[in-house]
């Protein structure tokens, strides 16, 4: 009982240490959260900070939503106690505890879960949110689609109640923080992948 809620609270704890924010700073770019989209991720690191940045952010935010999901399994969680490992470090990213909650929309954080929890899981998302976003050169479309059938992904190979149920979770904060991207989709005004203009 008491390693669950350790392992919760520290996947929690390494999903709240942005990426983004420590990138920037430290190769003395602007912070993240005062350019483009204004979100702590990837995509808008890459508008802003450039390529080398938007990379490192981005394997960043993987990491540490693989890392406590990989250690979870190895200590032998399962279950609800493995979903709930993965809904802390992917809710880290969300609400921050170290940046004042306020965190990203959880894309990169939300395949890392995903491929630790199995590497097919992880795999199919990551294809999904490829080819979506290559047909469109949008990032956010990749990542609707990606959350999208992530749940569909933990069903068929995994076929866990509790993780499904996390993965629908994930799904749907998902869809909440990119309120803003899906208005601009409707308006047809959301930038393309390396847009720096945001309208
Ligand atoms: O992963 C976040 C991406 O889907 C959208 O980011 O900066 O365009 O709002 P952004």
């Amino acid at each position: 009982m008491l390693l669950p809620i350790i392992l919760t609270i520290a996947a929690y704890l390494i999903g709240s240490i942005s990426t983004a924010i420590i990138t920037c700073k430290l190769l003395g770019l602007p912070d993240p959260r005062t350019q483009g989209s204004g979100n702590p991720g990837a995509t808008n690191v890459l508008r802003s900070g450039g390529k080398k940045a938007a990379i490192i952010t981005l394997v960043g935010d993987l990491l540490k939503g693989l890392i406590p999901v990989l250690i979870a399994q190895a200590l032998g969680l399962e279950g609800l106690a493995l979903a709930l490992v993965a809904l802390a470090a992917f809710l880290g990213h969300l609400f921050p505890v170290f940046h004042q909650f306020k965190g990203g929309k959880g894309v990169a954080t939300g395949l890392g879960v995903l491929l630790g929890l199995h590497w097919a899981v992880g795999l199919g998302a990551l294809v999904t949110w490829l080819l979506a976003a290559a047909i469109t050169r949008t990032s956010s479309i990749g990542a609707l689609a990606a959350a999208t059938s992530a749940p569909i992904w933990v069903a068929l190979i995994m076929g866990d109640a509790w993780v499904t149920i996390a993965a629908c979770f994930m799904m749907a904060f998902i869809y909440v923080r990119h309120a803003s991207n899906i208005r601009r989709i409707m308006n047809k005004t959301e930038p393309r992948i390396g847009q720096k203009k945001q309208p």
